[in-house]
């Protein structure tokens, strides 16, 4: 069992792997006692000494191997994890918030973009407890394309199944992940949608889902800072995203349908509409 205190201390962790994913994205690739036993859809927060902390989600989790975040470079703190190499240290406070729960029956996976991180640990645990699973994976164009390796290797069942939607077209079909998932629940009943991506995305999902009275579990993004639930600045409604989520089951996400997937706040508080492309 994971003790509290530990969880939420600092620990000084050396990069024993850097891993080129994308011309914009890196996975680093540690060593530590929590986070190797982390569920998945947990986040670590990570110290760039003298530069900030950050929130990033765990896309390695091996209970024999090392753990391991993938970053993608927006900003000074990300630039500053891009420059690292093996054999220099980052701090690690986690892993934290609630985690996806996993089932054995016929199961779909909505990733869009960076947000396919979290839900490959996910399916590697679906995988072990015997699910069926169908991933769905959406890009902006073929550049994007991430994980995919990882995401065929687990892949092995005849009845589990890859689906590829780009938005220009460029790799699998030209669509939004969202138009491949109505497709398939028109045509076959699963029992439950776990989704990670952009808000707007991840609220058609929902509702794609719900319509068919199909559970959803989404893995949210807010401004994380504190990441132990103190400071507030990753409230969504009721729930504290670093806290209460950042997965949330169906039943929590009716309860912030107002917010979520309309609007988020900024560093200010301030609200930022979501607007689709
Ligand atoms: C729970 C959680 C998990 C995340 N997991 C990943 C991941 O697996 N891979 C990944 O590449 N990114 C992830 N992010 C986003 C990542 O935290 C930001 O990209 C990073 O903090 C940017 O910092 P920066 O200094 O490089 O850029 P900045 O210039 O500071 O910010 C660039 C943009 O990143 C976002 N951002 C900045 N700081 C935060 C913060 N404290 N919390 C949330 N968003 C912020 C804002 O939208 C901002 O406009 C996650 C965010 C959250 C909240
Ligand atoms: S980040 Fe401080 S309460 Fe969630």
């Amino acid at each position: 069992m994971i003790c509290k205190i530990e969880t939420s201390k600092l620990r000084m962790v050396e990069i024993k792997e850097v891993k080129d994913e994308t011309v914009g994205m890196k996975s680093f690739l540690f060593y530590d006692e929590l986070c190797r036993v982390a569920k998945p859809g947990q986040f670590v927060m990570v110290w760039i000494p003298g530069v900030d902390e950050v929130p990033m989600s765990l896309s390695f989790i091996d209970d024999h191997l090392l753990s391991g975040i993938s970053v993608e470079n927006v900003g000074a703190a990300t630039e500053a994890l891009h420059s690292k190499v093996v054999g220099e240290v980052i701090g690690i406070r986690g892993p934290f918030g609630s985690y996806f729960s996993t089932i054995k029956g016929k199961v779909v996976l909505v990733g869009g973009g960076t947000g396919i991180a979290p839900l490959i640990p996910l399916a590697e645990a679906l995988k072990k407890s015997g699910a069926n699973v169908t991933f769905i994976l959406g890009f902006k164009s073929s550049k994007e394309l991430v994980f995919l390796d990882r995401v065929k290797a687990l892949l092995t069942d005849k009845k589990d199944r890859l689906l590829v939607a780009t938005e220009d077209g460029s790799c699998g079909e030209k669509c939004l992940a969202t138009d491949l998932l109505e497709v398939l629940l028109g045509r076959e009943n699963f029992e439950i949608v776990y989704t990670c991506g952009p808000e707007l995305m991840m609220r058609k999902v929902f509702e794609v889902a719900d319509r068919r009275s199909i559970s959803v579990q989404v893995c949210l993004e807010r401004i994380v800072r504190c990441g132990v639930g103190l400071c507030g600045s990753c409230v969504m409604g009721k729930f504290r995203v670093c806290k209460e989520g950042l997965v949330l089951s169906s039943e929590q996400i009716r309860e912030v349908l107002e917010e979520f997937g309309k609007y988020k706040r900024d560093f200010d508080g301030r609200r930022i509409i979501f607007k689709s492309c």
